[in-house]
């Protein structure tokens, strides 16, 4: 037997100030989607913005339903409206920002196993990384150079052959 380690890497920056600009544009553009979430379940708003190649910007929110299973995470709303659309146009960075009005989010919220399964298939799809900005409104930006940085054990399609 043999203990193995694997380490993930990612950037921590303090303030969304310490972005580039178009880093730091993309999250204010997550900040407006947060307005089409429909979550009165949760009451946990979710908006996502992607930035294409082209440089078209597209934004998704999280869509909840009674029939709870129904709903989607806004980041697989964000990421099936680009497959079904925009697929031809390579999505270069991501950014995700979450809001409630019932206690204070401190740290950026982290995309759920099945978003990032669905990310992880369409980057291997485009050919090319997406990078990952998780920003917390009143904290920290977390920065990934792509999604295996959050999903190390992805599970491909080259594993059904
Ligand atoms: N949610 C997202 O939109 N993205 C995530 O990565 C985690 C959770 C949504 C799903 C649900 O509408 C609400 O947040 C509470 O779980």
């Amino acid at each position: 037997m043999t203990n193995k380690e694997i380490k993930i890497a990612f950037e921590d920056y303090t303030s969304i100030d310490e972005l580039n600009n178009d880093d730091k544009a993309l999250c204010l553009e997550a900040v407006k989607a947060l307005d089409g979430s429909h979550s009165p379940y949760s009451k946990f708003r979710v908006g996502c913005a992607l930035r294409l190649q082209s440089g078209k910007i597209l934004h998704a929110s999280n869509q909840e339903n009674v029939a709870y299973p129904s709903g989607l995470c806004a980041e697989r709303v964000a990421l099936f409206h680009w497959g079904a659309n925009h697929s031809d146009d390579p999505i270069l960075s991501m950014a995700v920002t979450a809001h409630t009005d019932n206690f204070p989010l401190l740290k950026p919220v982290t995309s759920c196993g099945g978003c990032l399964q669905v990310m992880a298939e369409f980057e291997q799809k485009q050919g090319k990384p997406i990078e990952v900005l998780l920003y917390c409104q009143k904290g920290e930006v977390w920065k990934a150079k792509g999604i295996q940085s959050f999903l190390p054990f992805m599970f491909f399609e080259n594993r059904l052959q």
